[in-house]
């Protein structure tokens, strides 16, 4: 479904993507883990044309997003929904109008449509009857559920999630991994996630892509990365403090964000 090829990506002096390359499936899970600052935000961001690479492209239906013009793009974000890292929801909306935002901005549905399209969407994110409440009477891990259905609200083929499970509590987490698996599953829907939660990865992803000093150490299902003799691709699994990959070891590796988490 997407083709990623030797994407690279520069912020001044600082290379933060140096030819990633690697390929998602229609209707299958791919987890995009690496460490914190590695650039898994950016590649989505690459991903979804609101970012130009400086080199590289990305194939979807046989187009490169990254040199499409911007009157291209739109319908093609269109097919994606995006569950961003952070600030998800508007705070001044309640749930109901928070999710209606896209329907009323992209179509042309009359209300009464809407108002159940709005059921539909909440009862899939196991919220029904939340459709009144504001964003800020709801715990952090329903705001991410809100935040999910909203991105539902189009219909998408594909959902992008950045970090969808960070911050929230063990339940929480385990909550919105289930939804995607259920979303993946039952709907068909491909979802691309990038996220620090390598046991989440192992459990619920159909692939998995690690990035690493701005290239793909490794991809594979997780059978694969689990039994990888790479001690790289080891201490990624296991998120252990020693090995190959420092935690500190000089400062030049600090200032290339080197360090793990
Ligand atoms: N617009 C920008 N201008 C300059 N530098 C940027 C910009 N966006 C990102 N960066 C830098 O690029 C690097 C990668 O950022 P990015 O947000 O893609 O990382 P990430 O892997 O998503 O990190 P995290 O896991 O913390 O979310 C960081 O060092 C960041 O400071
Ligand atoms: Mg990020």
């Amino acid at each position: 479904m997407f083709t990623i090829r030797d994407i690279v990506k520069k912020y001044g002096e600082r290379t933060v993507l140096n030819g990633v390359s690697f390929s998602a499936e229609e209707r299958k899970i791919t987890y995009i883990l690496g460490t914190s600052g590695g650039g898994k935000s950016t590649l989505l961001k690459i991903m979804i044309g609101v970012v130009r690479p400086d080199a590289g492209e990305v194939l979807f239906e046989g187009k490169d997003i990254t040199k499409m013009p911007e009157r291209e793009l739109d319908p093609y974000r269109k097919k994606i929904g995006m569950l961003f890292q952070q600030g998800a929801l508007i705070n001044h909306l309640t749930v109901a109008e928070n999710i209606a935002l896209p329907m009323r901005e992209h179509t042309a549905l009359d209300e009464n449509i809407i108002g159940i399209m709005i059921k539909m969407k909440l009862e899939l994110v196991g919220l029904r009857d939340f459709e009144d409440l504001m964003p800020s009477q709801l715990s952090g891990g329903m705001q991410r559920r809100v935040a999910l259905a909203r991105a539902l609200a189009l219909d998408p083929a594909i959902i992008f999630f950045d970090e969808p499970t960070s911050g929230l509590d063990p339940i929480g987490r385990s909550v919105i991994t289930k939804l995607i698996a259920d979303l993946n599953r039952l709907m068909g829907i491909s979802c691309i996630v990038v996220s620090h939660a390598v046991e989440e990865a192992l459990r619920t992803a159909d692939r998995i892509v690690i990035l690493y000093q701005g290239k793909v150490l490794a991809s594979g299902t997780p059978q694969e990365m689990r039994q990888s003799p790479d001690p790289l691709v080891q201490q990624f699994i296991t998120g252990s403090p020693d090995g190959p990959i420092a935690f500190r070891a000089s400062s030049k590796d600090f200032r290339e964000d080197l360090l793990v988490g």
